[in-house]
């Protein structure tokens, strides 16, 4: 697959896929409570999709080669889940940590995003983990302008998460993105600065690191979705989507409660 230049046309209906995808995320933020199954934000965010905002949730039914249909229409994977937890039974309580990843389709385009919720109270650690995350995704975003490659971005997060002894997942990446869920280039959140892609404007691509408390090797739970981490430590991720432009880059899945760039304290 070739890494596609958007067009103008492309990059107003993305702006759109993007902020619908953030908006269910600020919608679904007040359930987000000690108590709620993961099951029950699933259906909350499904219908807001499909009936109030009439888009198509991506990850319902999707089947890419080697995985059978993921059967929900987010993904909800909470404390050592580091990916593709797929919701059900499981009952949130205080101090979980809890990514919801959404994935709209809005006139053939797709917008992606994750934000991390805290259930309640959550300990030093688990707060620790989350903000230093946000953080290294927004120090990769930082990166972003024409010139500029693909591994800057990984090298900017990676040094954020393993200055403080945190570890990187390696096996599962941002990607380019459009009418398409997942496009190339595959965005790793590792890597040398100054290699790989060169950065172009009209580029869409996630930026979506996952970062784990422990160790970066991961499991595979038996539902053959839900991604975790080998030795239980705590992981978090953060997902935007992102244009590059012709002076820098434009965050796409923004909405009115889209948590906004940090301050740096992390190094
Ligand atoms: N939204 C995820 C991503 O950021 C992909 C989820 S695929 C699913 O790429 F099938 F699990 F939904
Ligand atoms: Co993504
Ligand atoms: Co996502």
């Amino acid at each position: 697959m070739k890494v596609t230049i958007k067009t103008p046309e492309e990059i107003i209906k993305m702006r759109v896929a993007g902020r619908l995808a953030a908006e269910v995320l600020d919608y679904i933020t007040p359930f987000v409570k000690p108590g709620v199954t993961t099951g029950e934000l699933d259906s909350l965010c499904h219908n807001y999709m499909v009936d109030v905002q009439k888009t198509i949730p991506a990850p319902l039914n999707y089947a890419p080669a080697g995985h059978s249909p993921f059967p929900k229409s987010i993904c909800t994977s909470v404390n050592k889940q580091i990916c593709h937890g797929i919701p059900g039974e499981k009952v949130l309580k205080n101090g979980d940590i809890v990514n919801l990843d959404i994935t709209v389709i809005s006139d053939g385009y797709h917008g992606d995003t994750s934000r991390m919720f805290y259930v309640g109270e959550p300990s030093i650690q688990s707060r620790r983990l989350c903000e230093l995350t946000f953080e290294a995704m927004w120090r990769g975003i930082d990166e972003i302008a024409p010139g500029k490659s693909l591994g800057d971005i990984g090298h900017a997060i990676q040094k954020l998460a393993e200055g403080v002894g945190y570890s990187v997942v390696r096996e599962f990446c941002g990607h380019g993105i459009g009418a398409k869920f997942h496009e190339d280039p595959q965005v790793v959140h590792y890597g040398r600065a100054g290699t790989g892609l060169k950065l172009e404007a009209g580029m869409i691509f996630t930026v979506e690191p996952m970062i784990n408390a422990g160790k970066a090797a991961i499991r595979h739970l038996p539902d053959g979705w839900t991604v975790t981490t080998k030795d239980n430590s705590l992981s978090a991720q953060w997902e935007h989507t992102i244009l590059v432009t012709e002076d820098g880059h434009e965050v796409l899945t923004v909405s009115a409660n889209t948590p906004p760039k940090p301050d740096y304290k992390f190094s």
